[in-house]
């Protein structure tokens, strides 16, 4: 027996690979196709390396997956794969397609097949889990409530519509066929292994290289923000006891503006590594032209999680990001090998700047 883990190169997954593989002795079967997010070089120091099997591959492949799912005589589906970057998103929106939501569904088909075929006990105890985002309930007005299981789905993004699709075409699976799933909804994540085109450690590389820490519109937006380990933590507490056919939100309740955290990570860094001229590093930021359809706000109520599963973030913010910080200041090998021509390109695209 295994679990299957779709995108498990990623900056989640990768984290609940190295959590699963210290912990458990059930080994995971990592379906990645290593896109630009994907890093095989994550699992070099695995504890347990004969715990991990990567292959490479796209969840939208039926055979492939297909043949994983008996191979390994699959228990559990964690779906991570996806697109995951907004600002590409609204660059070129066919990759969100292609994978969140005819890849989804494809995976979706190979494991209704599998699931059908096992006998009553495996068949009862099987899940699908699927990781998604908070995004998909669109954007909050500064005095709203959070989010709740219960809030209507209005994606903004081409990324979040292409989640919120995948999420749609889950639950009918459950509503239809009684697939036994599970979806998750989570805030933004912070932490080790984290591509450099998202905020947190696209901020730390430009900090430490001199260049402009961009800041889209006014600064203002705000996030939920949750350190990946507690994301982890709440993923297999999920797919432990969570009742099939739910839907559970995941928040860290540390509800930030952009703008503190930005000026939050340039203090730290001030203290950790000071600019050789004694300035401070607020001294780079640059505001930017906006996001087009920038979402204000999401905030998470994650009281169904807690109450039901006894989950809790063991993380606060500002421990948790000088925690991130540290990691990025040690590990510089990994920020080298993932920052290939093709993130120089992106760079280039998306800040209008030349980068050498
Ligand atoms: P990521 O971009 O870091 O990693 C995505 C992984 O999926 C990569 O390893 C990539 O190679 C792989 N992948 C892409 N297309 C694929 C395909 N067609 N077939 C197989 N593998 C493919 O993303 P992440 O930040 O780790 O996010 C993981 C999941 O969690 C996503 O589904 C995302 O929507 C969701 N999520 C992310 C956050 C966040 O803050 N990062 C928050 C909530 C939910
Ligand atoms: O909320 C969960 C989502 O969080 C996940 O579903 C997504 O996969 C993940 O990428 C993240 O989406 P965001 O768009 O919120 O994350 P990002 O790091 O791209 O941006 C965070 C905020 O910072 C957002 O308001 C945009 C802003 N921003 C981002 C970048 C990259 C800037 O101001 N400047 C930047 O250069």
């Amino acid at each position: 027996m295994a679990i299957l883990v779709t995108g498990g190169a990623g900056f989640i997954g990768t984290n609940f690979i190295l959590d699963w593989t210290a912990t458990e002795a059930e080994p995971v079967v990592n379906l990645d196709l290593l896109t630009y997010a994907g890093h095989p070089g994550n699992f070099e120091r695995l504890a347990h390396p004969e715990r991990h099997l990567l292959v490479r591959g796209d969840l939208g492949d039926r055979e492939l997956a297909a043949d994983l799912l008996a191979r390994h005589r699959v228990r559990a589906v964690l779906n991570f794969a996806a697109e995951s970057h907004v600002d590409r998103s609204i660059l070129g929106p066919a990759e969100f397609i292609r994978t969140n939501i005819v890849g989804v569904f494809n995976l979706l088909e190979a494991v209704r097949e599998y699931w059908a075929g096992l006998p009553d006990a495996p068949r009862a105890a099987f899940r699908f889990l699927q990781v998604s985002t908070d995004e998909v309930f669109g954007a909050l007005t500064p005095e709203a409530p959070a989010f709740t299981e219960t809030t209507p789905y209005a994606p903004n993004s081409p990324y979040s519509a292409s989640k919120a699709a995948a999420d749609h075409l889950v639950r009918a699976y459950r509503h239809t066929y009684d697939l036994p799933t599970l979806t998750t909804n989570c805030s933004n994540n912070y932490g080790p292994f984290q591509f450099p085109e998202k905020l947190v450690p696209l901020l730390i590389v430009n900090a430490l290289e001199g260049r402009p820490l961009p800041v889209y519109g006014d600064g203002l937006q705000r996030r939920d923000w949750l350190h990946v380990s507690d994301h982890v933590a709440a993923l297999r507490l999920v797919l432990a006891a969570g009742r099939p056919g739910e839907t559970y939100n995941i928040g860290g309740g540390q509800e930030k503006a952009n703008l503190e955290v930005v000026e939050g990570l340039c203090d730290l860094l001030d203290r950790r590594r000071p600019r050789p001229d004694g300035r401070s590093y607020r001294s780079q930021v640059t505001h930017v032209a906006d996001r087009p359809g920038h979402d204000r706000r999401y905030a998470v109520n994650a009281d169904k999680i807690q109450a039901e599963l006894g989950w809790r973030p063991k993380h606060d913010f500002q421990s948790g990001l000088a925690a991130t910080v540290e990691w990025y200041l040690a590990e510089t090998g990994w920020l080298e090998n993932v920052r290939s021509g093709g993130y120089r390109d992106w760079i280039s695209k998306q800040y209008g700047v030349a980068y050498d």
